[in-house]
């Protein structure tokens, strides 16, 4: 894993833009594995940034998403469909159908988890998956747990995912408390993995990810098995690593 730490958030998500853009310019047919969440949304200003400047072009592009929840509609305001849309995807150039959000109405959702590992495998895997990291450590909704999960699946919440979530609910109450999620399967087999992590309430879990046990209660930690992963971090993220 390599570790590079950022003075702040603006610097490290320049550093993260700047890695997938030159991996667009590689290749234009990119597949993006993308995560929402507050960490990320810097990343995608700069990349719609670049896009609107001509740098970039994601025409050829697409991308996957990690998770969604449950329970509430797609348009929903904080549904991931509707972040993704309002931080990123209205605002670079996409083709119709070229992105995909994970999306199950609960009805069969074994049915609709292995319909998107299918997709995911279809489209050859992902290139570039950009991640962030839970305060618990969790990657995408693989929560600590007894043992990793491959597939994608249906996953409770943590009482500290509920928590740390809840910012963005009028009430505890209502966020939801399962979400469909890809496994470790898809994120292990991607090509590149970015993970980024800013502030203070991320040291413990930058922490553990990066010197403790790779185990399933600190899903992070699988990353460290992973041949091609960059960890990006401002300085209040990276306070508690050693030297
Ligand atoms: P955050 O969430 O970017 O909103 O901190 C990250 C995560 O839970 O994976």
């Amino acid at each position: 894993m390599e570790i590079k730490v950022y003075k702040d958030y603006q610097a490290m998500s320049e550093a993260a833009a700047e890695m997938i853009k030159n991996e667009m310019k590689q290749d234009n047919h990119i597949v993006l594995g993308l995560a929402t969440g507050s960490t990320p949304i810097g990343l995608y200003q700069k990349l719609a940034e670049s896009c609107a400047a001509g740098e970039i072009s994601f025409q050829h592009a697409s991308s996957y998403n990690l998770d969604e929840y449950v329970g509430i509609p797609m348009d929903h305001p904080e549904s991931y469909h509707t972040f993704m849309n309002e931080n990123f995807f209205k605002h670079v150039d996409f083709p119709k159908g070229a992105t995909h959000v994970p999306w199950t109405d609960g009805v069969n959702p074994e049915v609709d988890c292995r319909a998107y590992d299918e997709a995911v495998q279809k489209a050859g895997g992902i290139d570039i998956q950009v991640l962030g990291i839970g305060g618990n450590g969790h990657i995408a909704f693989n929560e600590p747990d007894e043992s990793f999960t491959e597939e994608t699946h249906i996953a409770y919440l943590d009482e500290r995912t509920i928590q740390d979530n809840s910012r963005f609910f009028d009430s505890m109450e209502q966020v939801p408390k399962s979400a469909i999620t890809v496994g470790m399967g898809v994120i292990m087999k991607a090509r590149r993995v970015i993970i980024l992590a800013n502030g203070a309430n991320k040291a413990d879990a930058v922490y553990k990810m990066v010197h403790g046990q790779i185990k399933p209660q600190v899903p992070a930690s699988i990353l460290r098995l992973h041949p091609n992963v960059t960890l990006l971090l401002d300085e209040d993220a990276a306070r508690k690593l050693k030297k």
